[in-house]
């Protein structure tokens, strides 16, 4: 368990990964061929009983999210790949497409033969303009190779894919919002049900899936279900790409088995940086409750960090040593979220703007006792009552930080500065609530 498996990475050593040429002399392309001589429901049923888990955050089978889709009407249904990759911690799906974008391409023509669409969507967070210009040129060799177009490989199966880059905006990672911005509106989250499952992209069946995801689709199909099994625990079965970034000795991404500790981890990536110690760690990304040294031995399953307090998300494992304010860290993330937020419900663009001002003023020694109180009722007001996943995600790190660093607040507090950084009353604005 405590070794490196590379799957979806195994090319990224390649500088020329990318090409057409490289993908198909490393074995590319023939799950495909052989996907195509099997009947769509038979490549539906293999990624089902794979176990195969969504690696975009929330973990839901991807099989079965694909058998969601109602039976065919004779009119479009639409596969989107989310490549919007947002969520701070997070660096898994660009390094994916930038290296070995055909290994995505290979998984979206897979995909799109087994739910019947016919043109399927990468929809790209819109900064990353060189992994946009990438993939325009894989997907051009593909379809100059055969591989995409009216008849992939000879087959008759016709396929169209389009890149497409959005504007920049972490909301637009959420699945529908995505779907609202790809078809030219504000991108926002929509009410659901409908399900994208049933009314997507332009209120047709769609299916979302995430890079890792869907470039997961050709390993399962070329080596079965049972080979992908064989791999992960139970019920978080093969392998996934945990980003480690902070403070470790080598910071990347590392492709283990699903189940892996973080003291396995952080041993791979040479500990944490020299003469320091780990005070914190965040599991899934920055909208996941934060662990301590406590929680190393936490197998990073779905299940494992669940039970554990905490959630998998997106395998962003951001690692902070001891000369970290976790005031300031949870701070930061708070402006991210309070910048974020798309304003489309009240308790989440009026609760991160309140938690972010309230936060500001700690961090620059302005706190006042009465702040721990309201940072505790503040998430009480989001949790559960905001329009969608954005705003259940973004007290995470507060609320945790609380329950392990209380004592830290209360000092800012109390000494009327940060004890980390006497200088951060210059940093900010006082913001009078
Ligand atoms: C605010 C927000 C941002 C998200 N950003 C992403 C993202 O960048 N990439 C992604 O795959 N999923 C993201 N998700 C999750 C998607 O809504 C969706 O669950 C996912 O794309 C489904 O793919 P999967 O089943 O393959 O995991 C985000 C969700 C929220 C609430
Ligand atoms: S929770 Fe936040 S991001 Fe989601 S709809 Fe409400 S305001 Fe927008």
């Amino acid at each position: 368990m405590s070794t490196l498996t590379p799957l979806l990475t195994s090319r990224w050593g390649d500088g020329r990964a990318w090409t057409l040429d490289a993908y198909r002399r490393t074995g590319g392309y023939q799950a495909l061929a052989k996907a195509l001589a099997m009947e769509p429901a038979a490549v539906l049923n293999a990624v089902k009983d794979s176990g195969l888990r969504g690696r975009g955050g929330a973990g839901f089978p991807t099989g079965v999210k694909w058998s969601f889709l109602p039976p065919s009407d004779g009119g479009p249904r639409y596969l989107v790949v989310n490549a919007d990759e947002s969520e701070p911690g997070t660096c898994k799906d660009i390094p994916l497409m930038m290296a070995d974008p055909h290994s995505l391409i290979e998984g979206v023509i897979i995909t799109s033969y087994a739910i019947g669409c016919h043109h399927a969507f990468i929809y790209l967070r819109g900064e990353v303009v060189h992994v946009y210009r990438r993939l325009l040129n894989a997907v051009s060799r593909a379809k100059a190779a055969g591989l995409l177009g009216q008849s992939v490989m000879g087959s008759g199966f016709e396929l169209e894919l389009t890149v497409h880059a959005g504007a920049g905006a972490y909301i637009c990672g959420e699945e529908t919002a995505l779907l609202d911005s790809l078809e030219g509106r504000r991108g926002q989250p929509r009410l659901k049900p409908p399900f994208p499952a049933v009314a997507g992209l332009y209120a047709r069946p769609t299916v979302v899936n995430n890079v890792e995801s869907i470039a997961s689709v050709p390993w399962i199909v070329a080596n079965g279900a049972d080979w992908w099994k064989s791999m992960g625990t139970e019920k978080s079965t093969g392998v996934a790409i945990y980003s480690l970034s902070g403070h470790v000795q080598r910071p990347g991404q590392y492709e283990t088995e699903l189940g892996i500790t973080m003291r396995e981890l952080l041993a791979l990536a040479g500990g944490v940086r020299e003469g320091h110690q780990l005070k914190f760690w965040m599991p899934g990304g920055s909208s996941t409750p934060m662990f301590t040294p406590a929680q190393l031995d936490v197998p990073l399953d779905y299940d494992s960090v669940a039970a554990a307090g905490s959630m998998l998300g997106t395998r962003a494992l951001q690692c902070f040593d001891e000369t970290v304010c976790v005031v300031r860290a949870v701070s930061r993330w708070m402006e991210f979220y309070a910048h974020e937020s798309c304003g489309k419900c009240t308790p989440c663009r009026e609760g991160t703007f309140w938690l972010r001002s309230v936060l500001r003023r700690i961090e620059a020694g302005q706190g006042r006792p009465e702040d721990m109180g309201i940072l505790q009722d503040i998430p009480n007001s989001i949790v559960g009552r905001a329009f969608c996943p954005l705003g259940d995600g973004a007290p995470s790190a507060l609320t945790s930080s609380l329950k392990f660093f209380r004592d830290e607040y209360l000092q800012h507090i109390e000494e009327g500065r940060c004890p980390f950084d006497p200088a951060a009353s210059y940093l900010f604005e006082a913001v009078t609530v």
